[in-house]
């Protein structure tokens, strides 16, 4: 069977966090080590900066941030290709020749980016460049042919809108170059993981995040000063495990789930404390933290061996680029010159 082809990423805008891990990067992992794909993951360092032109620095350090949370988590250079979008010089001009075949009402549309742009605050001063980021994002995608791309439940947009853009293009052209992509949303109605305080979203902006470049000692505080019960005041009283995120935690990363029933029980009854359950809890995710804190330090003592790995994964990234605008620019008939 031939091989499918993966392409997703991640914008460089800060560390990731346990909440990234058990949405995404497990996942790749696991794609990657299934020996089914071949595996390309970008760290989108031009898209951060659609909304950061004024803040490179922020992006250009988080570059090297995510880099380390990949390498550290698992996602192996010899079994995935990571890849820098800003050093790919073709998808630039992918881009530009999408921005022809699509409408400005059409991204207007878009419901992610409307949703982003209020959030965001921009007012009347959206940058032309991040208004059009899903367009760029169809370049990521169809530059490396990919069928598959894993990513958040928010990114399907960007996929309707990538569908639309090949069958354009190919149309228009009448030639078979670009490929549909199928999202794969790992966790399509899982919800996502709360943040420390309950928050339903775990994000660097709410303080409410634990990272995967935490050391143990600050996991363990995070943990202690997580929300519970507001109504589980004395040990003995019962407690709720709804809404009480040491329990949404445990559910997620304990793999013993008798355990984990039991625990909810005795809670309920009456009879557990909170500082029990979250030393518990605190145990449960150093089984998961442990092993990638200590990958991520090895590789923060040899940060030119990072730069290394994107350069390589980079180049390679190129020579399937460089073909598919190539053909592109055929299609068109932008090849004057032999
Ligand atoms: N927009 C994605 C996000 O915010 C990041 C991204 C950029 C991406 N290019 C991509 C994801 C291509 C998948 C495929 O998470």
């Amino acid at each position: 069977m031939a091989k499918k082809t993966i392409l997703t990423g991640d914008r460089p805008t800060g560390k990731l966090h346990i909440g990234h891990y058990v949405g995404s990067l497990k996942n790749r992992v696991e794609l990657q080590n299934s020996g089914d794909y071949d595996t390309y993951i970008m760290i989108a360092d031009q898209q951060a900066l659609t909304d950061n032109a004024r803040d490179p620095e922020k992006i250009r350090h988080s570059l090297i941030q995510v880099a380390l949370d990949y390498l550290a988590v698992g996602i192996d250079p010899a079994k995935s290709t990571i890849l820098v979008q800003s050093q790919i010089p073709a998808l630039n001009e992918l881009t530009m020749h999408y921005l022809n075949i699509v409408t400005v009402s059409r991204i207007s549309r878009n419901p992610t980016v409307k949703t982003e742009i209020k959030q965001k605050k921009f007012g009347e001063s959206v940058p032309a460049g991040f208004f059009i980021y899903p367009v760029s994002q169809a370049a990521d995608i169809t530059a490396f042919k990919a069928d598959t791309v894993p990513v958040g439940d928010d990114q399907e947009p960007m996929l309707e809108q990538t569908r639309e853009i090949v069958r354009s293009f190919n149309s228009i052209y009448d030639k078979d170059i670009l490929v549909e992509p199928e999202g794969y949303f790992p966790t399509k109605g899982q919800g996502r993981i709360p943040g420390l305080d309950g928050n339903a979203k775990m994000s660097k902006s709410l303080n409410n995040a634990i990272y995967l470049s935490d050391d143990a000692d600050t996991v363990s505080k995070k943990v202690m000063s997580m929300y519970t019960d507001p109504e589980h005041i004395k040990v003995s009283d019962p407690g709720h495990v709804e809404g009480n995120t040491v329990f949404t935690y445990l559910d997620i990363f304990d793999p013993d789930k008798d355990q984990v029933a039991k625990l909810k029980e005795q809670y309920q009854a009456g009879g557990l404390g909170d500082v029990k359950i979250k030393r518990y809890l605190n145990e449960v995710l150093e089984e998961t933290l442990k092993p990638i804190r200590e990958r991520r330090s090895q590789y923060e003592q040899d940060i030119d061996y990072v730069y290394q790995i994107l350069k390589e994964g980079s180049e390679k990234a190129n020579i399937v680029a460089n073909q598919t605008l190539k053909e592109v620019r055929d299609a068109i008939g932008i090849n004057y010159f032999k």
